[in-house]
């Protein structure tokens, strides 16, 4: 029986590669990518996975090249733009963490309109990662428990990791099982540094927007055959 992780995270990398490997510039495979993100959302919640979580771009991600940023932006704004009715349908819930001023008011406005909108579906969580950096998040979750004490509404004392969890972007988003990163590289890169503390790691070398089915089938195989134990040993 595969074992189904309740909250999987993927990395999305590679499309500049991909891209590259046919001799096409890197916005085509950032649009492939994107592409591939809506194929695979919908295989992933087919998969009885409840909460899916995508790294979409870095606060690191601002320093490539002006033409790549802007395309990328469009390439947002205009998803972002799109109907959600089709979501709620669905069953959607979409959250967004990350900097959001930094993309304007418009498109900062439509992300907690498209939260406020799905708020009462449950069936299939859909977490985005924009202009997010994990050590970000831990300070801005910091900022806000201090803010806290300073108004008396809290003691130092009682501060635990809760706390921690509960003033992070990802309130109430329970902790990554399974992180994938596609394209080959080993590393987090600032990604959800809190949330992954006991997920399993898997780093198919294949680009993302050729990570399809297949992909996803040989990393829940292996994420199955993985014994966690979360720092305590086997019971036999
Ligand atoms: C990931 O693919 C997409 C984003 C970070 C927006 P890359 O653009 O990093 O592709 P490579 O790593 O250069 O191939
Ligand atoms: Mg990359």
């Amino acid at each position: 029986m595969q074992k189904i992780p309740t909250h999987l995270a993927i990395i999305l990398d590679g499309n500049g590669r991909w891209a590259k490997k046919r001799g096409l510039p890197r916005t085509a495979g950032h649009l492939e990518g994107a592409k591939n993100l809506e194929k695979m959302a919908k295989v992933v919640k087919e998969k009885g996975i409840k909460y899916l979580t995508v790294f979409c771009f870095s606060t690191e991600n601002w320093n490539r090249p002006a033409g790549e940023v802007s395309m990328l932006m469009n390439l947002f704004h205009d998803n972002l733009m799109r109907d959600a009715s089709e979501l709620a349908k669905a069953g959607i819930r979409l959250h967004f963490i990350g900097e959001r001023a930094r993309f304007g008011e418009e498109m900062a406005a439509r992300m907690g309109e498209l939260e406020e909108q799905t708020k009462n579906n449950d069936d299939f969580h859909m977490v985005l990662a924009l202009n997010y950096g994990g050590r970000a998040e831990i300070a801005a979750g910091v900022r806000k428990i201090a803010q806290k004490v300073k108004e008396g509404g809290l003691r130092p004392e009682e501060i635990d990791e809760r706390t921690v969890s509960e003033n992070l972007w990802t309130a109430g988003i329970p902790p990554v099982d399974l992180l994938i990163r596609t394209g080959g590289d080993l590393r987090i890169s600032n990604f959800l540094l809190w949330q992954l503390a006991y997920a399993e790691l898997y780093f198919p070398s294949v680009p993302w927007p050729a990570f399809n089915e297949e992909e996803l089938e040989k990393a829940l195989d292996d994420f199955t055959s993985r014994d966690r134990r979360f720092g305590a040993i086997k019971e036999s």
